[in-house]
């Protein structure tokens, strides 16, 4: 039986189309999916949307719409911009949905209130619309939210209560045993100091009369869940968590992997795991915050306008380039910076002549030179010339076969890398080998060698040809139509270890990647 491995994105808010941060974690996550599956993990991916809320319904209103069908436009729009960038989900859960989600999260509001947790208060505090979320003074920046830079209003209500503050030593002791890893070390630092301060309890649900869009609170019809159970929960409830058939919660449950930005990441490391904690579940293993992307270098804003679209870039660029940005030029760990500009450079140096010219430049020989079958009856009499190395000198590479190279050197790199879920320095290593098999064309010029020896030149595309194959194999989860076509543009034939031992090439046709005009 296959290891089993769930990852889940945050749940996407409805109340607008689809950002770059969006599509940016989606694209991390898939990433990580399908790197997963290659390694033979039996993989469920979650990803979906966050549909209920005053924010949500302000903008339905505003438009002149029912919440359900303002959600229903977005969704649908979300939904679009996942399927053109691939993104492989097995799953997409909905909070509005009333067969899939409702049931679980009531009962894990049953659960928790039956072990106490919950209890009755008048609060009178700091809300922020925007968060829709109450603020302590500590949260504030000169009385401003500083997510929004506005004054939070006072409210005054009664609300049941989460009683976080008593979990704070527990989720502390998880995180420090790591049986709850928070990456990268950074946040975790910071989620430890924050636990060190000591928590407060958390609002749980609000008056019916405040947000009416929502999931009312099992027994009492004047309140409706806040955030916490009703938005949190889709990561149990989409398993079938509460509902009728249960089997891949019993499966996929606890989660290896909730894939989060930085400002959401205190829900996830202290509220969600409290929560789990008080109805006798199981935690996740770990969590991933990434940064946040800017637009030259600030962040992205109506007012300043430099707000990307998504789907702009991608009906320009497509989608594969979008990815390969998101992949490549941001750390899956740190804030990145998106210009058109240095997309549009990174495309043209990496995919339109690193490695699109790269399988051109092969395919184009084996064609020409051997009508593109190669055999390469002595691969091991060409072994590696020392100035392939990339920077030069800083790994003794001469005289090593280039299929020692790659098994031994470049994929085990990349796996730690992507096991790590470092899918940057992941694709470093599949771009270092593009520039090696660069430089290993330069150091025996098979387009001069096989005017004078046709056996040589066939041992010298061999390994050209196997290399690429393991470019395509490490290219696929970022790249998965390009990495799919290198593959099969190639024909390998596979031996009984499963690597390559001869080819029958096809020609290319149009380049993988034309370069773009500025
Ligand atoms: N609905 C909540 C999450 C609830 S999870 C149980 C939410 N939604 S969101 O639409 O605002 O954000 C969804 C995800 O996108 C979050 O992980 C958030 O951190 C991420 N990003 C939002 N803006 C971003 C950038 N500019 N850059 C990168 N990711 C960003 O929060």
């Amino acid at each position: 039986m296959k290891e089993t491995f769930y990852l889940t994105t945050a749940i996407h808010y409805a109340n607008a189309a689809p950002h770059m941060g969006h599509a940016y974690e989606d694209v991390l996550a898939d990433v990580i999916a399908r790197h997963k599956r290659a390694d033979d993990f039996d993989v469920r991916f979650l990803t979906g949307m966050d549909e209920h809320g005053g924010k949500i319904l302000r903008a339905a209103r505003e438009k002149g719409l029912g919440p359900q069908a303002f959600v229903d436009v977005n969704t649908g729009k979300f939904k679009a911009l996942f399927s053109t960038l691939r993104i492989s989900n097995d799953d997409f859960i909905r909070t509005s949905d009333k067969t899939r989600h409702w049931p679980g999260a009531t009962e894990l509001w049953r659960v928790i209130a039956r072990s106490g947790d919950l209890y009755k208060k008048k609060y009178s505090g700091l809300y922020c619309v925007g968060c829709e979320e109450f603020k302590s003074e500590r949260d504030l920046n000169q009385g401003k939210c500083p997510v929004h830079g506005e004054a939070p209003e006072t409210v005054e209500e009664e609300n049941y209560f989460f009683r976080l503050s008593k979990y704070g030593p527990a989720v502390r002791e998880k995180i420090d045993r790591g049986e709850l890893t928070v990456i990268p070390a950074s946040r975790k630092n910071e989620i430890i100091s924050f636990l060190d301060g000591g928590l407060e309890d958390v609002s749980f649900s609000r008056p019916e009369t405040s947000i009416p869009w929502g999931i009312p609170v099992p027994d009492d019809p004047t309140q409706m869940m806040y955030v916490w159970c009703d938005a949190l929960s889709n990561y149990i409830t989409a398993l079938g968590y509460g509902g009728r058939e249960d089997a891949l919660f019993k499966k996929y449950w606890p989660a290896d992997l909730h894939i989060i930005g930085k400002d959401i990441l205190r829900f996830h490391a202290i509220v969600w795991p409290a929560m789990l904690m008080s109805a006798g579940l199981p935690l996740p293993k770990a969590i991933l915050s990434h940064g946040f992307i800017t637009s030259g270098g600030k962040k992205m804003s109506k007012t300043i306008g430099n707000v990307v679209d998504p789907k702009e870039i991608i009906e320009k660029y497509g989608a594969e380039a979008f990815r390969y940005f998101t992949a490549r030029e941001l750390s899956p760990f740190l804030d990145g910076d998106f210009t058109e500009e240095k997309f549009i450079d990174s495309y043209n140096a990496n995919l339109a002549n690193g490695l699109g010219n790269l399988v051109s430049r092969v395919l184009k020989m084996s064609e020409a030179y051997f009508g593109g079958a190669v055999r390469g009856a002595d691969p091991g009499s060409v072994p590696v010339k020392e100035h392939i190395g990339v920077p030069a000198g800083e790994e003794e590479l001469e005289g090593f076969s280039l299929p020692y190279i790659i098994q031994e050197k470049r994929l085990k790199r990349y796996r730690e890398w992507m096991d790590k879920y470092d899918i940057q320095k992941g694709s470093d290593v599949i771009w270092r080998l593009v520039q090696e098999l660069d430089g290993y064309i330069s150091s025996y010029e098979p387009f001069k060698l096989i005017k004078t020896d046709k056996e040589k030149t066939e041992n010298v595309l061999w390994n050209l040809l196997y290399g690429l194959y393991y470019v395509g194999f490490m290219v696929t989860p970022i790249l998965p139509q390009t990495g799919e076509k290198i593959i099969s543009l190639l024909g390998a034939t596979l031996g009984e270890n499963g690597e390559p031992i001869s080819f029958t090439t096809k020609p290319l046709g149009a380049p993988l990647f034309a370069r773009i005009e500025k």
